[in-house]
């Protein structure tokens, strides 16, 4: 009897503790999932980084940069945060195809940091990655030429283990490239009134209203947050004066993607990806942008209205990690006020600009790249280790997989890639344009083909990596150099590096 009682009794706590650990367990579920819908009031008008100023120094257009701490108001007081010329974010950069560019990159905090140009072809030496260090007090004045089709680049730094928290402070911009072959006259394009960059960023503070980067319950991607910052502003709203309004989308965020649309489902022109216009503009109500990538779409607005961007839950072919990743998730970004009177714009065309495709009958090489626990082929980031070298000239394919499920994303630096096929068949609309980061969802394979011209330097190397920064920063990165053709890669000796940091 008395044993009987005994096991009853155990029974019951079992049972109780069942209860609980579901109990929690349905709470844990249920709390990964954020949704601001309809709940964002948009009283604040949306910051648009200033141009930066640059100046003609011996033919070349010079541009000042500084990397400095600060504060930033994010709708709760000062927040401290870092950014360039100022307190949060930097200037955009602008310059045109064919001329020769020097940044001076100044870094004004006290640790060292890094400057990378996302998306540019230039020099290795140039390219700010994480062996072109800027040392605490010290200028860095990469300079190149710029010759590329018209596009939205981005600059950040990408100090090796740091990336993930140089850029969560604030240290990001945009770097615009015009170039005329490449560009469209009847798109938007006057800067601030109808040509409108949008950096979305999504933060968390702690209970002192500083910025929180530590990361979420089971995510695995590092930090995500659950205010959404345009440009630094949180609820933005911004005044359209024009008919049409061309709106430059980055995902300056950490590891969040987005699924931008309107909440009343209108449907808008995407115009542009990474490294320029497509060929043709894709009609759609969705564009998803995975951390690093940029989209530019045509929105037509009717005087009066307000509109609402949002980003909705994104399908980020995660599995069962779905939710935990950001996957679930709603959020407001911002709303679009129409004045009574428009200023009227050209419809957008159909055809924009005539891009060469790549060939695959062209390609030297082929190579594949398998993105798996925080690994590239099973391999983490060594800073002596060169991967492999291309030659300068040629042409390579490249089979981009993810094989564990969680978010990875892929970017290259120095080049543009155009997508061959996405499991084989070929690539969908917004994946038909010149791209330096594509997403992977979980066991779909992408052949990417890329061409390396230009520049070559056998002992500086560029990266390739996952570009949700926290993976990144645990070593899902590799190094390659082009070489001179019939060339062997160099040795990188990151001591030297370190011994010149900041010379200049
Ligand atoms: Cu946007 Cu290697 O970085
Ligand atoms: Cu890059
Ligand atoms: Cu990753």
């Amino acid at each position: 009897m008395r044993l009987r009682r005994v096991l009853a009794i155990i029974g019951v706590v079992v049972l109780l503790l069942c209860t609980v650990c579901a109990g929690a367990g349905v709470w844990l579920w249920n709390a990964q999932v954020i949704s601001t819908a309809d709940q964002v009031d948009f009283t604040r008008p949306l910051a648009v980084p200033p141009l930066a100023p640059s100046r003609m120094e011996g033919g070349r257009r010079v541009f000042d940069l500084k990397a400095q701490a600060g504060e930033h108001d994010f709708g709760r007081g000062a927040t401290p945060t870092w950014g360039f010329n100022g307190g949060y974010l930097g200037p955009t950069l602008r310059a045109a195809r064919g001329e020769q560019v020097a940044v001076n990159v100044t870094n004004a905090l006290d640790q060292t940091t890094t400057v990378h140009w996302h998306g540019m072809h230039l020099p290795a030496e140039a390219d700010g990655g994480p062996h072109q260090l800027v040392a605490a007090g010290k200028t860095w004045s990469p300079t190149w030429k710029v010759d590329q089709p018209a596009a939205t680049l981005w600059y950040h730094p990408h100090l090796h283990g740091e990336t993930s928290e140089h850029v969560y402070r604030g240290l990001a911009g945009l770097f615009l490239v015009d170039d005329p072959a490449t560009s469209v006259d009847a798109l938007p394009h006057e800067y601030g009134v109808d040509d409108i960059p949008l950096i979305v960023q999504d933060k968390k503070f702690d209970g002192d209203g500083e910025l929180d980067d530590s990361s979420e319950f089971m995510s695995g991607v590092g930090v995500l947050g659950d205010t959404i910052a345009v440009n630094g502003t949180v609820g933005p709203y911004l005044d359209v004066t024009t008919e049409r309004v061309r709106l430059r989308l980055l995902n300056g965020s950490n590891a969040r993607s987005y699924e931008f649309g309107f909440t009343d489902g209108r449907r808008f022109a995407l115009v542009g990806t990474d490294g320029g216009l497509l060929a043709s503009a894709y009609d759609t109500d969705r564009i998803t942008l995975s951390p690093g990538e940029r989209a530019e779409i045509v929105v037509t607005v009717r005087a009066g209205e307000r509109a609402v961007l949002r980003s909705y839950p994104p399908d980020l072919g995660a599995g069962p990690f779905e939710r935990f990743v950001g996957g679930a998730d709603t959020f407001d970004v911002l709303q679009l006020r129409a004045a009574g009177t428009l200023a009227p714009r050209p419809a957008v065309p159909q055809r924009l600009v005539e891009t060469a495709r790549l060939d695959r009958k062209d390609a030297a090489q082929e190579r594949r790249f398998t993105m798996s626990g925080h690994a590239i082929n099973g391999k983490q980031m060594d800073m002596t280790r060169i991967d492999f070298a291309p030659e300068r000239g040629s042409v390579e394919i490249w089979k981009l997989v993810n094989r564990d499920g969680q978010p990875h994303n892929f970017h290259v630096h120095d080049v543009q890639f155009q997508v061959l096929t996405q499991d084989g068949a070929a690539p969908p609309p917004h994946l038909s344009g010149w791209k330096d980061t594509i997403y992977l969802p979980g066991d779909v394979t992408f052949e990417v083909i890329m061409r390396f011209s230009d520049f070559a330097d056998a002992d500086t190397p560029y990266m390739f990596h996952c570009h949700v920064l926290y993976h990144e920063d645990a070593g899902m990165m590799g190094q390659f150099v082009v070489v001179p053709p019939g060339g062997k890669p160099g040795v990188v000796d990151h001591s030297s590096h370190l011994a010149h940091a900041g010379h200049h």
